[in-house]
């Protein structure tokens, strides 16, 4: 049996996974933010980027291993391809955490094989050693992934498996990396390398695995019992096409279904010992967090996070939940931090009390950025009589992180209405501090902003989606926008909030736009689809 820690190990990848969810991609403060809240939520390892892609992600990665991989914090992890290049940069940018993990990987199914890698197995069994080997001589902590494991042949996975332990792997990851796999196939397949591989007593055995069907968390929960003890996830599920197995949903039926696991674990099933060290109240600011940097917005009817996972909405359901919560409520919506939603500001509040409530929110801002976060909270508090954390927590995602802006929104005004053809005016800075302005019409008044913005900046964007959500109740509550466009094939997103949805839509387009021109500087390699040409 593979080593056990006596628990489920939760290996968040929403920084690296996730992030090449199309249109996902965050820049190093918003990284950084994430990364913070991850060690909040008690994660165990963040995988904190691909540092070989590019510059800025080896610099995202260094930064995150920097000032949030303390002594007692998550051990900070990169990726790289199982080639030498890839290691070295990824053991230089994780060196400064003082527990710090390389993953490296290589795909091991025929098809990757033949198709992909143009590779032989006999070239598989010789890479892995030298590669486990090398990641070794730059971090105690190497984990090896079987890249489309689910899809190979079991045989040759233990054979790869047990040459990656004998090199010096200490956690051995079995993804499902096309989530084709079903759930007692995945545990068939955990339980046979758990059975086969002779030295697998010397590793964590991990699991990995895509959203294609749906089953990635059933997927995971089946190999859970047949061993597997470190869990690879990302908040709210993103990730590659259909997504990765969702964080929350896992801890939450570790959490909920405890009784039913601690068994597989060796407990009795009533052990109240938590199966995971994930701080369940940090659940619900986490997915918030990450939805509204990533401009990935979540499905109300998701499990955990979506809007609709506590609202009791049918007559029947509210009434037997008032005479007892356990008729229809599986989970207390306290359990994962979502009835805390203090009133807990107003205009006359001051400076020293918007840092103060910001720090107990987990938010530790710099100087400068506590300044604008304190002016956006004084225009708003102008326009809305009471800020909620929510709200608090709209301005602080939205406005303080922002990419290296080269255009600022200036003014924005519409005309629209019954008799009228939609028309926005927009003055739009660049970084010279030179405005332009320009009139457009539109079909509506966000498409009359949106084409005025696009001719502004000299593009042509394809508008792919726009979704407005109140952050809280009442009519003048604050309006949260995302917008996600595509240019040349590639998507980028935009977030903002504003009592006004015009022009919280218009300051959404401009981070996008602001993005897309910050992407245009950097083309980052793709772990999985650009191939290493050799291993240097
Ligand atoms: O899906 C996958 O196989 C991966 C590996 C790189 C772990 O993301
Ligand atoms: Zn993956």
């Amino acid at each position: 049996m593979a080593k056990d820690p006596g628990r489920v190990l939760i290996f968040d990848t929403t920084l690296r996974d996730g992030e090449q969810s199309p249109g996902a991609s965050l820049n190093l403060e918003e990284k950084l933010a994430i990364a913070q809240q991850l060690a909040r939520l008690g994660v165990d390892v963040i995988e904190a980027g691909f540092p070989y892609a590019s510059q800025g992600d080896f610099a995202a990665v260094q930064r995150i291993a920097e000032q949030v991989g303390g002594e007692d914090g998550p051990i900070i992890c990169g990726l790289a391809r199982a080639s030498k290049a890839d290691i070295k940069a990824c053991g230089e940018a994780i060196a400064p955490a003082p527990n710090k993990r390389i993953h490296t990987f290589i795909a091991t199914s025929d098809i990757h094989l033949e198709h992909k890698l143009r590779k032989k197995r006999a070239d598989v069994l010789k890479i892995v050693p030298e590669m486990v080997h090398y990641a070794r001589t730059l971090a105690d902590d190497v984990e090896f992934s079987c890249e489309d494991a689910a899809r190979s042949d079991p045989e040759f996975l233990y054979e790869v498996i047990s040459l990656a332990i004998s090199a010096g792997a200490s956690t051995i990851n079995i993804p499902d990396t096309v989530g084709y796999t079903t759930p007692s196939e995945f545990g068939s397949l955990v339980e046979g390398i758990n059975t086969n591989v002779k030295n697998i007593d010397e590793a964590v055995l991990s699991v990995h695995g895509h959203n294609d069907l749906g089953l990635a968390v059933a997927n995971f929960l089946e190999a859970v019992k047949k061993g597997a003890r470190q869990l690879e996830c990302t908040i709210n599920g993103i990730g590659e096409r259909a997504g990765n197995a969702a964080l929350e949903e896992l801890v939450m039926a570790l959490h909920v279904r405890r009784s039913y696991y601690n068994p597989f674990f060796g407990r009795k099933p009533d052990s109240p010992t938590p199966l995971t060290a994930v701080r369940t109240e940090e659940i619900t600011k986490t997915s918030r967090l990450v939805s509204n940097l990533t401009g990935m917005v979540v499905q109300p009817n998701k499990a955990i996070v979506g809007a609709n996972a506590f609202a009791h909405e049918s007559g029947i359901h509210q009434d037997g939940v008032l005479k007892n919560r356990l008729t229809y409520e599986i989970v207390d919506a306290r359990t994962v931090g979502l009835a805390d939603n203090r009133i807990s500001l107003g205009k006359l509040s001051g400076r020293s009390a918007v840092r103060a409530r910001l720090e107990e929110l987990g938010y530790d801002l710099t100087r400068e950025d506590l300044n604008e976060a304190f002016a956006r909270f004084k225009d708003l508090a102008d326009r809305k009589r009471e800020i909620t954390d929510r709200d608090l927590e709209a301005i602080v995602s939205e406005q303080v992180m922002q990419p290296e802006a080269r255009f600022q929104l200036h003014l924005v005004q519409v005309s629209c209405g019954t008799a009228l053809k939609p028309t926005a005016t927009v003055t739009l800075t660049d970084k010279d501090g030179v405005e332009q302005t320009t009139v457009a019409l539109g079909t509506g008044p966000v498409d009359a902003v949106c084409k005025a913005l696009d001719s502004l900046a000299g593009e042509n964007n394809e508008l792919l989606e726009f979704s407005v959500k109140s952050v809280t109740e009442g009519i003048d509550a604050l309006g949260e926008v995302t917008i996600r466009l595509r240019r040349n094939g590639k998507i980028f997103s935009g977030h903002s909030a504003d009592t006004d949805v015009v022009v919280a839509a218009a300051q959404a387009y401009v981070n996008a736009l602001n993005r897309l021109v910050s992407s245009e500087k950097k083309n980052p390699i793709h772990p999985q689809h650009d191939v290493v040409q050799a291993n240097l």
